[in-house]
């Protein structure tokens, strides 16, 4: 007997892409659509189409390079959200346009400063104006779960019969308990007429962290699109996770008796395709795809584990794609090897980037007894990271020590092929390499957080630096990996200052909670 199916809305894109840090360029954006397209997620929600001239574009390449899953945009509930969002989609086999409007009392009062007339007008008129270029119309009220039951049940009542196929209930704050929350969802089930032509979908924040929870408990009442990101990136602290819901309908078959189209072994590749490109790293004991998701420390586990596995493990690591050993490859390692361990890792490499990785990979062995996932990690990451590129490091020499004064002589490539060179002295020898790095850019970013650690172990292990800076009040962030640490320091630091030139070339974005323009 086939099994009903929950459809899996991937707003990895969208939502994800708000959050402090994340922000993509189109190459990026690219890379983890058909990353998500390969994974097997539904739906993907490519962005905000009005937001940004390089919003825009991304939301039309993926509508034009992208086919397989539905592709969908978000719009405010007015002409100029709505039309351009269908301008950027309108090449793809299967767009679908997402149009939202608040209507919790906080926000009408406050934000929208509508009465619930004016609200359901809006909403219903933005749903007509979308359905006017296609069928496939998504309505989200947003701050649902705020807003008082009979006025959300009248304003869900009136999207379906304006055309809306599907209808999203979001936790936009993260506030609902996951009984509660399924009540809502209970409730529009029983009372809203016509409610059966629609879809009944989930939007959950992690601000409690019951994102999860909430979608689940939502699923066992109805729902049946859960609108997800990977590694739960999104808003302030989050969206529901993709790889957590997904795992948990997997792995509790028996309890909810549904099914996903996902395929489960690129779970782990696509989260570490998403915390590369983002920057965001996912905390060590994260569910599913955390480094210690399936390690087993306590003796006692161990031992019950090497007797039989389910007495401390619930999930297979193969069923999300992630290999039994981290000691992978070495010196005599050809390149078959490379390029399936790459592919897990979750890289997209074409032929000429796989190559230079190759080259690299060769060079690192004569360095280096042993090559873990990290080192490889390292050496496909400089190589997707070529795109916004303004400043290259060329040079760096630093000097210090004790009696002497930090100082830092530095060397930039600019893309348009020529050099720049200059020093400066610096509390340390690091401070010194980014005073000259800021002097020479003439960008000027406030160090928030720096970071370094040792990606292996042993002697001749690489040291990565993290670095989050911010930039007119806005969080970037840059890595980079290198046997040098100052170098990887360098690269870093340089890193953050192209993402603040590509910002500037790209123009300022709209929030989409930002009050819509009259129409
Ligand atoms: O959290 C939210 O309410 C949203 C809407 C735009 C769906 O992201
Ligand atoms: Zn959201």
């Amino acid at each position: 007997m086939s099994q009903d199916k929950v459809i899996i809305f991937d707003t990895t894109l969208r939502d994800g892409e708000q959050s402090p840090g994340a922000s993509m360029n189109l190459a990026e954006k690219l890379e983890v659509g058909m990353a998500l397209r390969d994974l097997g997620v539904d739906i993907i929600e490519a962005g905000f189409p009005i937001a940004s001239p390089g919003d825009f574009e991304a939301v039309r390449e993926i509508a034009r390079q992208i086919h397989g899953p539905t592709i969908c945009g978000l719009a405010r509930c007015n002409n100029p959200d709505i039309d351009r969002a269908w301008e950027a989609l309108k090449d793809n086999p299967k767009p679908r346009i997402h149009v939202f409007l608040a209507t919790s009392a906080i926000h009408r009062e406050f934000k929208l400063r509508m009465a619930k007339e004016e609200i359901i007008r809006r909403a219903v008129e933005g749903i007509k104006r979308a359905k006017s270029y296609l069928n496939d119309v998504e309505f989200s009220p947003e701050d649902a779960a705020r807003t008082e039951l009979d006025f959300l049940t009248e304003v869900v009542e009136k999207a379906i019969e304006a055309g809306a196929t599907t209808i999203n209930i979001p936790d936009t704050v993260g506030y609902a308990m996951p009984e509660q929350y399924a009540k809502v969802i209970a409730h529009l089930k029983k009372n809203v007429r016509g409610i059966d032509k629609a879809i009944l979908s989930v939007h959950c924040h992690d601000d409690l962290g019951l994102a999860v929870a909430n979608s689940l408990a939502a699923v066992l009442e109805g729902a049946r699109q859960i609108e997800c990101t990977i590694n739960g990136i999104g808003e302030r602290a989050g969206n529901c996770a993709l790889e957590e819901v997904v795992m948990a309908i997997k792995t509790r078959n028996d309890y909810f008796k549904l099914g996903t189209n996902i395929n489960t072994k690129k779970i782990f590749s696509t989260s570490k395709l998403v915390s590369h490109v983002t920057g965001i790293q996912v905390q060590r004991n994260k569910a599913i795809v955390g480094q210690n998701a399936f390690a087993h420390e306590a003796g006692i586990h161990q031992d019950g584990m090497l007797k039989e596995r389910s007495t401390y493990e619930i999930m297979n690591p193969l069923d999300i794609g992630l290999a039994q050993t981290d000691l992978v490859l070495g010196k005599h390692s050809g390149r078959h090897a490379l390029k399936q361990r790459v592919q897990e890792l979750g890289y997209h490499l074409d032929e000429a980037q796989f190559q230079r990785v190759f080259e690299d990979f060769k060079t690192l062995a004569d360095r280096k007894k042993v090559i873990y996932d990290a080192d490889i990690e390292a050496l496909a990451e400089a190589k997707i990271h070529t795109d916004p590129t303004v400043w290259t490091l060329e040079a760096v020499t630093c000097n210090a020590g004790t009696g002497t004064i930090p100082s830092a002589v530095v060397a930039l490539w600019h893309k348009d092929g020529h050099i720049v060179r200059d020093a400066c002295i610096g509390d340390g020898p690091v401070d010194a390499v980014f005073k000259v790095i800021s002097k020479l850019t003439g960008v000027n970013v406030t160090l928030k957080d720096y970071r370094l650690r040792n990606v292996t172990v042993g002697e001749d292990a690489q040291g990565e630096a993290q670095i989050e800076a911010l930039f007119e009040g806005k969080v970037l962030n840059g890595r980079a990996v290198s046997t040098d640490v100052i170098e990887a320091s360098a690269v870093a630091f340089l890193q953050v200052i192209n993402r603040v030139i590509m910002r500037q070339v790209q123009g300022e974005r709209i929030k989409p909670t930002e009050n819509p323009p009259p129409n």
